[in-house]
């Protein structure tokens, strides 16, 4: 019974066995295949040009890699890279703070924001191998200082800089969702502009996600077999790899590149579609030697939002697949579900 007991990465790295707490089954931990999930690599920089030819063959890509598994990388994305540099060194600072002062930010079981040692509270078992800190921001903006004010009300005065750091981040991030919504709506014989509304009183949710090194790496994960249950992911992840995806029955890892930002569809995303489009499982590993870092950018509708498939999507020969739902309704019962190593979406209806 580990009850209230936080690992931070202070002490993870140190320890020469892991707790069993931390083992996941053999099923989960099954070898990582010798193919990689390279492509497609889009260049989404075309959607700014305009360039109609350039943005039917990236659609097309899309559209592929979306009906088989729900995977891409985008570069030309736009994002200053200073910014991505400037996000990790601020992500590593907060991390690095000692565990007394992480937990005046922590976590409230049954919410997402503040920081949270392996989900500890949540898990008598298979925890994942990592810590993060997470926040909101919304779209709609009422304020704009709002991830400022988050990180000044939960570490402190001092943590000021550090929210306009990821204040900016996210604010770079909401162009890029943009950016990817129009690309999906088009490879789906959408107008562009299909999904505008929908994400433009959105919210996302920001992880800052630490994968200390482990001595016994070959026993647990960072983050366990899963689907994600949020709309879309914009994941940026360091040089370290760890990420894979599960297709055809295999393991493959994603190769981390610098100048991309990793795209998956979320549970919602594949509802939205009716289907067409997968939301597809994966887990990251951890490194033996060397800790890993990643910035996960989950982005969702309105809390309110009924979650329903463009009626140009639907056709008489094309049944709903999914009853309509309300997101809150579906991140509330993944936050009561303890839900963690499988995709849960079907079992939510
Ligand atoms: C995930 O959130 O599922 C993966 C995050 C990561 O690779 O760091
Ligand atoms: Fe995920």
């Amino acid at each position: 019974e580990h009850g209230n007991i936080i690992f931070d990465k202070h002490v993870l790295q140190e320890l020469e066995h892991i707790p069993k707490e931390y083992y996941w089954p053999t099923q989960d931990l099954v070898a990582t295949s010798q193919e990689k999930l390279n492509e497609p690599l889009i260049d989404i920089g075309v959607m700014l040009k305009g360039d109609e030819a350039a943005i039917a063959n990236a659609a097309e890509l899309v559209r592929n890699a979306c009906m088989k598994h729900g995977f891409f990388q985008v570069i030309n994305h736009g994002v200053d890279q200073n910014l991505i540099t400037k996000a990790y060194e601020e992500l590593n600072y907060i991390l690095s703070l000692p565990l007394s002062k992480k937990e005046a930010a922590r976590n409230i079981p049954g919410t997402l924001e503040g920081y949270s040692g392996a989900h500890a509270e949540k898990y008598s078992a298979k925890l994942p191998w990592k810590e993060t800190f997470t926040f909101n921001y919304n779209h709609h903006e009422e304020s704009e200082s709002e991830v400022v004010d988050y990180f000044k009300s939960t570490l402190g005065e001092e943590f000021q800089q550090t929210g306009w750091v990821f204040q900016a981040y996210c604010k770079a991030m909401k162009q890029l969702v943009f950016m990817v919504t129009e690309l999906l709506a088009i490879s789906l014989g959408m107008d562009r502009l299909q999904y505008e509304s929908y994400f433009a009183d959105g919210q996302q949710t920001m992880r800052l996600n630490s994968y200390p090194p482990c001595k016994e790496n070959n026993l647990t994960l960072g983050n366990g077999p899963h689907t994600d249950p949020t709309s879309l992911t914009l994941l940026h992840q360091d040089h370290i790899g760890g990420l894979e995806v599960f297709v055809d029955n295999k393991w493959l890892s994603v190769p981390p590149r610098p100048d991309a930002f990793v795209i998956n569809l979320g549970d919602t995303f594949m509802a939205l579609t009716n289907g067409i489009y997968k939301s597809c499982m994966h887990r990251s590993l951890v490194n033996k030697e060397k800790e890993r870092t990643s910035l996960v950018c989950f982005v969702n509708p309105r809390k309110d939002n009924i979650v329903r498939p463009p009626e140009a999507l639907l056709g008489k020969d094309a049944p709903r697949k999914y009853p309509d739902f309300i997101w809150s309704d579906l991140l509330d019962y993944t936050q009561t579900n303890h839900r963690v190593d499988e995709s849960t979406f079907e079992s939510f209806f």
